[in-house]
């Protein structure tokens, strides 16, 4: 173990409580300081942790590390999820064969068609929802977006569209997304109770008729068959829908929040979403930059089951490494100037695999990236065309960890002003 340790990547020299509670507060500051002592990789010891966390950024050991599937998930993903989403949540199921299979049947809920259903949901969603703001009028935007995240969900993916229903379910959904960001949390119990109610007695619906005729993704889970043939259980379809709900909703909304932050600050930006061409590749584009320039998650973590090699040094097998997406995003050698918002980057030309990452990689990235992308780019253009909005305040938004999103701290305030009486829409392509 000795020799192990001391090929590991340079540790931050401070003790563990001072780090941890250095990352909990500022933990920008704290990977900016890392990458400046060290460069590419470096190590951090956390209280409560049992090993040393190497955090890297250059998109060669990312590679390394998400392409080796056998890579398991850290406690720290763990530790807050399973008791609302189960032990059984694809999000928590350690990498291998039962993971995969869950992928398998979840996946699809997110390609093609499907999310072209969706897209529909969005935008009637996000024009009603801008209907009801009056001119003049200032609020944060972030919670707005995911009163609409939330909505998309309940009607897209739970598949709930009968408005009582539907309106009984995101009130609550939304509470129990309020309450469980409290760091101090008295018993959901009776909160969780009621929802499951609903949601069984929507998946027993689903069960008494053909679910395969349903475009929700609940009906998609009902329906489908393990390899073996069997089902998944009522507990396991509302398990993973949960899990949809928690990874789904404040991550696009939080994303969203701050592409209104950088869109509204750059008038050549929101002049050319407005007027620009009936092609969706500049959208495309200002939704790739955003997540590059404020990708919310901190870091992509995985406990190694083999040596991974990062340069000169190796973190050995049981470590845990993570790859930080901050960083990455804002090296000068992947991205000039790499603090700028410039959507023109990624104007004909993808994102590369391994030197943007939001969504993280390998065989646990993101199921919903690619509906979360569609979601941003439908709200982004819905908006943009629809209303005009300007920022309350000119300072730029400062981030504020919560958990393991960086918000904005605002929320991102905007002031109403006059409405596009007839927006044209803009044809966003799923894929
Ligand atoms: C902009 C919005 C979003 C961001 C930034 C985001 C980010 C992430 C990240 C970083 C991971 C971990 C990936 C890894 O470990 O390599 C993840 C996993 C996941 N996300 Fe998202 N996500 C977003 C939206 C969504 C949406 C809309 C859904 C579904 C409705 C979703 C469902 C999931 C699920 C189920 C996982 C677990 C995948 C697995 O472990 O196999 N996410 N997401």
């Amino acid at each position: 173990m000795r020799e192990s340790v001391a090929s590991l990547p340079p540790g931050l020299a401070e003790p563990a409580v001072v780090q941890t509670a250095w990352w909990m507060t500022r933990p920008i500051q704290f990977l900016e300081c890392g990458r400046r002592r060290y460069g590419d990789a470096f190590t951090a010891r956390f209280v409560g942790a049992e090993r040393p966390f190497t955090f890297i950024s250059h998109p060669d050991a990312i590679r390394a590390l998400f392409t080796d599937s056998r890579h398991g998930l850290t406690s720290v993903r763990r530790a807050r999820l399973a008791s609302l989403v189960g032990t059984d949540s694809i999000f928590l199921i350690d990498s291998g064969p039962e993971h995969i299979e869950r992928r398998k049947i979840v996946a699809p809920g997110f390609h093609g068609d499907r999310i072209r259903f969706s897209e529909g949901v969005v935008r009637e969603v996000t024009e009603r929802e801008i209907r009801e703001w009056p001119r003049g009028s200032s609020f944060s935007i972030c919670p707005r977006m995911q009163a609409i995240t939330v909505e998309v969900i309940v009607r897209a993916v739970f598949g709930v569209t009968e408005p009582g229903r539907g309106r009984q379910l995101r009130e609550m959904l939304e509470e129990l997304l309020r309450r469980s960001r409290k760091p101090f949390q008295p018993s959901l119990h009776r909160l969780l109770e009621r929802i499951d109610r609903l949601l069984f007695a929507e998946i027993a619906k689903r069960r008494a008729g053909d679910p395969a005729e349903g475009k929700d993704v609940m009906s998609m889970l009902v329906a489908a068959r393990f390899e073996d043939g069997s089902p998944m259980t009522d507990r396991e379809v509302r398990n993973q829908l949960m899990t949809l709900l928690l990874a789904g909703t404040e991550t696009t909304a939080v994303s969203l929040a701050w592409a209104f932050d950088m869109v509204l600050r750059h008038p050549e930006v929101l002049a050319r979403l407005r007027e620009g061409e009936e092609d969706d590749a500049y959208l495309r584009a200002v939704v790739h930059e955003s997540l590059r320039l404020r990708p919310i998650v901190l870091f992509t973590g995985r406990r190694l089951k083999s040596d991974l090699q990062v340069g000169e040094y190796t973190v050995p097998a049981g470590f845990d490494a993570a790859a930080s997406p901050w960083l990455t995003h804002t090296r000068a050698d992947l991205y000039p100037e790499p603090f700028a918002f410039r959507p023109e980057r990624f104007l004909g030309r993808k994102p590369q695999t391994y030197a943007w990452i939001p969504f993280g990689g390998g065989v646990r990235r993101c199921i919903g990236a690619a509906f979360a992308e569609v979601e941003m780019r439908v709200m982004l253009d819905t908006v943009v065309r629809g209303i005009s909005l300007s920022l309350v305040d000119p300072r730029p938004e400062r981030l504020k960890p919560h958990g393991m999103v960086l918000f904005p701290r605002k929320g991102v305030p905007v002031r109403v002003g006059a409405r596009v009486p007839h927006p044209r829409a803009r044809v966003v392509e799923p894929v």
